[in-house]
């Protein structure tokens, strides 16, 4: 029998883990300088932390969500994202007493249960960060700088910022209302008026073309921002082109998830195809408290890596991992296999990335393993290499043979310098 992964979970194998790797690191890294913290939480929650953080009329939870019992017939589901997540832990920890903002950044597996495709996985991964506590939009701002600059510094250039805001709940209100009487006007199915009943700006979400035609005459939040949702809105704005933030404003943009308050964001890949979509984010006013903590705003974004993988690949962005591989040490035979060891734990614990050929094998077969490593240099320890102290390294590009003594592998190494044989 042969096994295979469940359906539309994506993996990382070697060698593109590397990849996988550089992208996360890249992604991460913004959010740390920006002095973002890691959270690494639960990947199960109750279910009960999605239904009322997430909404009951998004696709996310009423559509997508693994849900099982345990034993103890408790519901449980895997997290389909991570803002409900990283707010029951504030909660639960206190840190909403504690000082404010609390910058936390995560990243991991997410699940939905989606129609698998190019770009849209039910395994997926996200890096994730939150500001929990203070509603300046400088703050917004922040949050969409350190998005960006995680993709820039990957090397992408092609992808494009949309923003929209949401407004204040008295803004979403009084929107809500003219939302709901013109979606009184028009024909909608059973299941989206059941839809519009519980949220009717889920129906802007709709992706059918006959949809998004009779929504074109639709009222938009932007027209209903009271005085300071618009403010806010302006500063975010301002702060995006202080920055050198190429923006532009979608009226219609409006999220997959019900928790979003105001500033409102998606990052657009164009090359992507159907999947565009390789981040977003926004400020959520009333999470915290709907899920029994204080009434603190937040803001934050998700990004997915997958998709950014995809990104780089589009956009034929070269990324070398972040530590080569240096050299590649044969033992000739195996009663050479502990001085192979112990010089490459040498090297290693020194921070130089080195591998050695396992199992009793042919130079020749050897020599191939080093090829296929893709390491920079190679070179074999046995009987003459201990008696003279001396290897001959092997650059494996030039095929050139520098000969080192062992007492300066190290620092050859370290400096790459062919100048010290
Ligand atoms: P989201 O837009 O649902 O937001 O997901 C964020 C990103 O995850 C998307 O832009 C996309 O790149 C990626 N993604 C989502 N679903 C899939 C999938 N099935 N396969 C591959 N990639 C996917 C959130 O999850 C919010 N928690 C973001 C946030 C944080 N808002 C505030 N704070």
């Amino acid at each position: 029998m042969k096994y295979q992964a469940p359906k539309g979970v994506k993996e990382y194998l070697p060698p593109s883990s590397a990849l996988f790797e550089r992208v996360r690191e890249a992604l991460i890294t913004p959010a740390r300088l920006a002095n973002y913290q890691l959270m690494e939480l639960a990947i199960f929650e109750e279910t009960e932390v999605f239904t009322r953080g997430v909404g009951e009329s998004t696709d996310v939870v009423s559509k997508e969500m693994y849900t099982f019992t345990d034993r103890a017939d408790r519901s449980l589901t895997l997290r389909p994202e991570g803002t409900a997540g990283v707010m029951r832990a504030v909660i639960e920890s206190g840190m909403d007493r504690g000082s404010l903002p609390v910058k936390v950044f995560y990243s991991g597996p997410f699940f939905r249960a989606e129609r698998p495709q190019a770009g849209r996985y039910r395994q997926f991964y996200q890096v994730g960060i939150e500001a929990i506590g203070s509603d300046d939009p400088f703050l917004d701002v922040e949050v969409i700088a350190i998005a960006q600059q995680g993709f820039t510094s990957l090397g992408l250039s092609k992808f494009e910022l949309v923003i929209n805001s949401l407004g204040d709940s008295e803004s979403r209100n009084a929107y809500r209302l003219a939302l709901s009487e013109f979606l009184a006007t028009i024909d909608l199915d059973s299941a989206t008026r059941e839809r519009a009943s519980i949220n009717p700006l889920r129906v802007l979400d709709d992706k059918r073309p006959e949809m998004i035609e009779a929504l074109k005459s639709a009222p938009v939040i932007l027209d209903f921002l009271n005085e300071s949702s618009e403010r806010d809105f302006r500063i975010v704005q301002d702060g995006l082109r202080a920055l050198g933030i190429k923006f532009s404003v979608n009226p219609r943009l409006v999220r997959g998830l019900d928790y979003y308050t105001k500033t409102t964001f998606e990052f657009i890949h164009p090359l992507l195809g159907a999947q565009s979509g390789i981040g977003g984010g926004g400020r959520y006013d009333g999470l915290m408290a709907s899920l029994g903590g204080a009434p603190l705003s937040g803001i934050g974004f998700g990004i997915g890596v997958d998709r950014v993988i995809m990104a780089c690949e589009a956009e034929a962005v070269t990324l070398t991992p972040e530590v080569p591989l240096s050299c590649f040490i044969i033992p000739l035979g195996g009663e050479f296999e502990e001085d192979a060891l112990r010089l490459a734990s040498r090297l290693r614990v020194n921070g130089i990335r080195c591998d050695l050929a396992y199992g009793d094998r042919s130079l020749k077969g050897a020599m191939k393993a080093a090829d296929k490593s893709g390491a920079r240099y190679a070179f074999v320890i046995g009987e003459r290499e201990i008696q003279g102290q001396m290897v001959e390294v092997k650059e494996m590009g030039t095929g050139m043979v520098i000969p080192v003594k062992l007492s300066d592998l190290l620092e050859f190494f370290s400096k790459g310098n062919r100048a010290l044989s």
